[in-house]
């Protein structure tokens, strides 16, 4: 099947009772048996859920998966995917990570005996020097957030693999739709399906993708004994969301590459970072990896000071001042003070996060408003 045949149909049936098209919000903690253990295959609501199972299914065809499993947020995928490892146990990932990723690394495991570093791994040649006697997992964010580096997957998988180190690929910016890691190596693919995914700023959701019997054994253990799972409203949300997610994400890169461009050639500008550059360090692993540089795009002012950021972060009106991501509006955002705030200015400014850096995340509003909205405020 198609990318854009499953989004509509992978795992979605008609209702059986009623013939219903949409698959319905199974809103129900429990489910009657008829004697001890005869039941339909679903006993409580925090191990299944039909609504679930349905956006499940559906997720896991999307990202060439055999088993996606759902989570109440991105971070909450997170957690799940941290606990197959051991205190003492380290993860090697990106240094621009996302904030959040960072904190619970670091904050919430860092405590509990978890190591964790961050490295360039933009020249996938560094990974293996890079890797310590305990590295029991890699961890990529590609594209990254919010400087839009570029991780060749398919290489440093291949060097994770060899070792014997599982690898977590953070999908969440390029959305299955522009790129698939399980086909490049990866072990397990995370989205903030809060994102692209769900793609209408009305649902925070995160979930998981393996194609091994046994890591999605041990992960659909973790979700059930830990306990973060969603509610059926919202893997609703998730599911009527996806069936538009290739269009919104096409017209959504559309949009980014002209305002990309826009910008570049703007006189107050003095950096564009957008991985479809011909100039941009990886553009040609992006090429190769996905099949749109998507739609994030961030910049820096020539006036590198805060007061000249800010008068840019309130001063539009389409793009709206917010976090998060992915969504059909355009946002506008500040890493420094909003996404990225929880890691140590000096280390945001090793890898060119400035206290100026602005972060676009960019709808499928119609292009000559947004680029007339940052024309009147530039
Ligand atoms: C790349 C990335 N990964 C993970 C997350 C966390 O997801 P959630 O906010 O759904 O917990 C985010 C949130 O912004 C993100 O941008």
């Amino acid at each position: 099947m198609q990318f854009a045949t499953k989004v509509i149909h992978a795992g979605v049936e008609p209702d059986p009772s009623t013939g219903a098209i949409m698959t319905p919000i199974f809103q129900t903690s429990t489910y009657v048996q008829a004697a001890p253990g005869d039941h339909k295959g679903y006993e409580y609501a925090r191990t299944q859920n039909p609504t679930r199972t349905a956006l499940e299914t559906n997720l896991a065809a999307l990202e060439n998966g055999t088993d996606a499993i759902c989570f109440s947020s991105g971070l909450a995928a997170q957690d799940a995917c941290i606990k197959l490892l051991q205190s003492g146990d380290e993860i090697l990932s990106v240094n621009d990570l996302y904030g959040g990723s960072y904190r619970q690394m670091v904050r919430v495991y860092g405590p509990w005996g978890l190591k964790s570093r961050y490295i360039d791994m933009y020249d996938a040649s560094k990974v293996e020097a890079a890797i310590g006697p305990d590295t029991k997992m890699i961890w990529i964010e590609t594209p990254t957030n919010p400087m839009l580096n570029i991780v060749d997957i398919e290489a440093v998988t291949a060097v994770a693999r060899r070792r014997g180190i599982l690898t977590v690929v953070d999908n969440t910016f390029a959305s299955p739709y522009l790129q698939n890691p399980l086909d490049l190596g990866a072990d397990i693919v995370l989205h903030s399906a809060t994102k692209y995914i769900g793609g209408h700023s009305d649902v925070v959701h995160g979930c998981l993708i393996v194609k091994n019997a046994e890591l999605a054994q041990r992960l659909r253990f973790l979700q059930n004994a830990s306990g973060a799972v969603p509610g059926p409203q919202d893997c609703f949300l998730v599911l009527r969301g996806i069936k538009t997610l290739h269009l919104r994400v096409q017209r959504a890169c559309e949009n980014a590459e002209v305002i990309a461009r826009y910008l570049a050639a703007h006189p107050k500008v003095s950096k564009v970072f957008w991985p479809g550059f011909e100039q941009h360090p990886n553009h040609a692993i992006a090429k190769k990896q996905m099949r749109g540089f998507g739609a994030m795009v961030s910049f820096d002012l020539k006036d590198n000071s805060l007061e000249a950021a800010n008068r840019v972060l309130s001063g539009t009106h389409l793009f709206s001042l917010a976090e998060s991501l992915g969504g059909v509006e355009s946002l506008i955002g500040h890493p420094a003070s909003m996404t990225h705030a929880s890691i140590p200015r000096e280390e945001r400014l090793k890898v060119g996060l400035t206290d100026s850096l602005i972060r676009l995340s960019v709808g499928v509003e119609d292009v000559r408003d947004l680029v007339a909205d940052l024309e009147a405020c530039l």
